[in-house]
Parts: C-alpha cells; structure tokens; sequence
C-alpha cells in the first residue's frame, strides 16, 4: 500500500543556521531524484516546546517517517519515544534523546570529534598552555559528547589548563558577550576552542575589540564551506583549525527510502570527519566552490526545464484547439 503512493518525510530540525540550511537544501535535493516521496521540513528555533509541538503535528499528519533533530535530549526524549512507541520509523540525525527507542541514527561521532579537538589543542600549545572553552547548549548530546571527549584528551597533559567552560547556546552572540566579560575581567587565555565556528567567530570578535586577538589561537566546528563559512575562516587566519561536521543530508534522505522499502540498514550510521588548517584549507576552498557551483547550475538547470515544460505544454494545447477549430 505505501509504495504505490507518494510517502511524506517529516523533518523536526531543532535550529536555523548556515548549518541546518546546508542540511535542508541537501535532503530536497535528494527528494528530488525520487518522484515517490515529499519533504515537510519544520525548524524549531531552538525552542524544546515548539520542537515537541512540531513533532506532535507530524504525528497528527500521519507522516510515513520522521527526522529529528532533537534541540535537548532530556525534554524532547519522551515525545520522541512516543513517536517510535506509535509505530513510526524514527531517523535521529546529529543530536540523540537518552534512550535507544529510535530507529536509526545517523552522524559523526562527537566524542571522537572532541577527542581529535584535545589531540590538535594539545599539539598546538605543545602540551602546555591556557585554554577557555566553550560549549553549545547544555542539554544538547553533542555539547555533551566534545566537552567529554576532549577532556579525555587534554586530562593527559598536567600543564594544558582548561581554565573556563562556559555554556554559548551553540549561538554567536553569546560567545561573543560571555568572551568579551570574561576578557575584560582581564583573564588570559593561550587559545579558545569553541564547540562551533559561530561561536569561535562570537569569541574572535571580542578579542578583536580589545586588540589581543592575534595573541589567541581559535578553534572551532563545522568547517561549512563558502562565504563566513569555516574553511574560508581559516584561510583569512581567524581559526587557526576547524574541525569537518558533515550535514549528510543527501545519506539522510537515502536511509530513510532504505527504512520505507522495508531494505536492510544499519542503526548507526557514522559520518567522517577531519581537521581543516591552513595546510589544506586552500584545496578545500577550490574543491568545495566548484561543488557550489555545480549545484547553482543545476538549480538553474531546474527552473529553465520547468519553464520548456509549461512552454511545451502550451504549445500543445494551442495546437490542439487550432486543430480543433
Ligand atoms: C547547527 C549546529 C552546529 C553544530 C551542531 C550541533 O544547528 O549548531 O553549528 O555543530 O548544531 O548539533
């Protein structure tokens, strides 16, 4: 009965960033090479009610599959639980709830990113030196995992000092008040790894205002090609490192058609990572600008073919009726 009519995939993104579009936009296209299914995507604004909400609704709809994203684990675990409990094929992407009632997961593993982080830092500052760290939001799993990870990693050096960890919402703005408070109360630190660019770049600016940024090594996650983005931060020397948080929306898509056609899967399903510095920050930029512009070529590809399409169609209907006449 499903296969024989168009399935609908409801997405539950937890934010609204560079980040989740890059996500979003690579899921439609994927949609798009599959006439059989249809995208729903909802964003939560960072917003654990209005996530709950958004996932209720889409149970309400009776969608065939849900992607979710979950903003915290412990408040969005029970509506995700509810979901799968109901019988609805759950595909966890990036963020985890506290249980294993989900279908499958997929995404990089963000303890292993956090201990890669402490293995750079480390190296970097030559086992020895001060280190502000800070953290995405509190209750979301891959604030949880780096900050653990990395740990494990710099616990081994007795003279690399994490001297502050704060809390940043994943949210520049607030890495950059918080980092500008703690500055100002003159603290010094060797290098600041943020749990992502946008809140190396929230840091940076504060540093930036008070003119110590070039005494100040900055790290951070995501690693997003094209303008603002990770990989051009660290050719400008803004980031000295950047760590590759792959969006895998395309992969999303396809194990989701795996779980709709009843075809084998796995549970996790892990996405690669790897450091961005000023060795390889250069290729990257060439490599990924040209995929940019692939996909603008093919969007633009996409709306000419519609256009022939209504054209033809018009065509059709006016010699039809003149034959008609
Ligand atoms: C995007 C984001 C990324 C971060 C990820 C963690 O919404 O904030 O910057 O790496 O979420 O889930």
């Amino acid at each position: 009965e499903r296969k024989s009519r168009k399935m609908v995939i409801g997405v539950s993104q937890c934010s609204d960033d560079a980040w989740r579009d890059k996500m979003n936009m690579e899921m439609l296209h994927e949609t798009a090479l599959h006439s059989n299914i249809e995208l729903i995507v909802l964003s939560a604004n960072d917003n654990n009610e209005q996530q709950i909400q958004h996932i209720q609704q889409l149970i309400d709809q009776k969608v065939d599959l849900l992607i979710i994203s979950p903003n915290e684990a412990a408040p969005l675990t029970p509506v995700v639980e509810k979901a799968y409990d109901l019988g609805f094929p759950v595909l966890l992407v990036d963020r985890k709830i506290l249980s294993d009632r989900y279908t499958a997961f997929i995404g990089a593993d963000n303890y292993a990113i956090g201990q890669e982080v402490g293995t750079y830092v480390s190296t970097v500052l030559g086992r020895a030196g001060t280190v502000l760290e800070i953290k995405g939001l509190e209750g979301s799993t891959p604030a949880i995992d780096r900050n653990q990870g990395f740990y494990s990693t710099t616990s081994r050096f007795p003279d690399l000092k994490v001297v502050e960890s704060f809390d940043a919402e994943w949210s520049e703005d607030i890495a950059y008040e918080k980092t500008l408070a703690f500055l100002n109360s003159q603290k010094r630190v060797d290098l600041i790894f943020a749990h992502n660019d946008r809140m190396a770049s929230g840091a940076f600016k504060a540093a930036k205002e008070l003119g110590i940024q070039d005494s100040i090594a900055f790290v951070g996650i995501d690693a997003l090609p094209g303008e603002d983005g990770g990989i051009e931060k660290v050719l400008e020397k803004e980031l000295t490192a950047t760590f590759i948080y792959p969006t895998g929306g395309d992969r999303i898509i396809q194990l989701a058609l795996k779980i709709l056609n009843d075809e084998t899967y796995e549970k996790n399903n892990p996405l690669v990572t790897a450091v961005v510095d000023f060795t390889n920050a250069r290729v990257l930029k060439l490599q990924s600008d040209e995929i940019l512009d692939q996909r603008d070529k093919i969007d633009y590809f996409n709306t000419r073919i519609d256009v022939f399409t209504s054209q033809y169609a018009m065509q059709q209907y006016l010699l039809y009726s003149a034959i008609a006449i």
